[in-house]
């Protein structure tokens, strides 16, 4: 990818940095934030004069629309450094357009691209020291706009702020995975936001989830809202099953969000000639394979949980144990993915976008 124009951002850098404080070999995923962060408002019907300033609170009013109606939407992207100091981010086109997608459904204004493309340049330019380098590492980035407007009645703000912050992080998940197959709530249905990354599509999942983790189950995997038959996505990524040799991946849909790290592995499959199927998956037939051993692998794909094994489904009151294989192909797309981040491997595609 080509870089875009660039644009003026006002920049306020922050006197001390807090980096020597952090712990690089033990972080929590999510909770270090870097030196920086980026905003742009929106007022008069146009976004405003782009601004980096230290990481630090902001003052909000109590009744900004984001508290009340929940008009915020966000992105998940990382950027990685190579063993030359080279900085890259990955595919952020797809991110770009993916939070103006987001963003139109909950009827908050667009995103200009050039203030995203140069926001994300510039923070990292001045945060590049809290990306290390090597497999694993990288810097989680969080773009995300919210409603501002002081205002309580029920409809869509006149002023917004878009931010970046961002957090060095390591493994989303440490170990595999337990997930537990939805089979009473929901995460999305037809005609809904389940296909953006809204703030709220999260917040529905956090009480199921923990209905689910105190039965030892890290995660749920979304079924289809209506009949409750077929698997989906699991909130924090996509799912992929393995049966026999073969692939199989949900469609997306207005219920399931298009994952860059699920379009990432697609691709890879085809590339490595491993057939994947995009269609239905059904409950019946992963508990069926699950009896009959020809389930492999149940694996997620996402931007923070990057390539994630599932080591047990439950469904019905049934669990499922599913024992690690040689061949993995889970392993296989997250080396293969990993490699191409981190500029170890040809990158055909061109997924790499170098931080200049
Ligand atoms: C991401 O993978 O970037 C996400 O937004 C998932 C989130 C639960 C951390």
């Amino acid at each position: 990818m080509t870089k875009l124009s660039t644009y003026e951002i006002d920049i306020v850098k922050s006197e001390t940095s807090k980096i020597d404080q952090v712990d690089f070999n033990n972080l929590v995923f999510g909770r270090t934030f870097t030196d920086h962060m980026f905003y742009c408002d929106y007022v008069n019907g146009e976004w405003q004069q782009p601004k980096i300033v230290p990481y630090g609170p902001m003052t909000i009013e109590p009744s900004a629309r984001v508290f009340h109606y929940g008009q915020a939407v966000f992105e998940g992207m990382k950027a990685y450094k190579d063993d030359d100091g080279n900085v890259f981010l990955f595919r952020p086109d797809q991110n770009f357009k993916r939070i103006n997608k987001s963003a139109k459904r909950l009827a908050i204004p667009e995103f200009p691209e050039n203030y995203f493309f140069e926001g994300l340049s510039t923070l990292l330019n001045l945060d590049k020291s809290w990306i290390k380098p090597g497999l694993g590492n990288s810097l989680y980035l969080r773009p995300f706009v919210f409603a501002t407007e002081a205002a309580i009645s029920a409809s869509p703000a006149n002023t917004y702020r878009f931010m970046i912050i961002c957090s060095p992080a390591k493994a989303y998940y440490t170990d595999r995975v337990r997930v537990l197959f939805a089979e009473k709530y929901s995460r999305s249905a037809n005609g809904g936001v389940g296909f953006a990354k809204a703030a709220g599509n999260y917040a529905a999942q956090f009480y199921p989830t923990s209905l689910a983790q105190k039965k030892g189950f890290q995660q749920v995997i979304w079924t289809d809202a209506s009949t409750h038959k077929y698997l989906e996505e699991a909130g924090t990524m996509n799912i992929f099953f393995r049966i026999g040799d073969k692939l199989i991946t949900a469609p997306n849909n207005d219920r399931i969000l298009d994952g860059v790290t699920r379009k990432s592995v697609i691709q890879l499959a085809e590339d490595l000639g491993i057939e994947c199927d995009v269609r239905r998956v059904s409950v019946k037939e992963i508990k069926e394979a699950a009896q009959n051993g020809t389930l492999k692998e149940i694996f997620g794909a996402g931007t923070a949980a990057v390539i994630s094994p599932i080591s047990a489904f439950e469904h019905g009151g049934d669990v499922f144990e599913i024992p690690e294989v040689d061949d993995s192909y889970a392993t296989l797309f997250k080396t293969r993915l990993l490699n191409i981040q981190h500029n170890l491997a040809e990158d055909k595609h061109g997924w790499r976008y170098e931080v200049l």
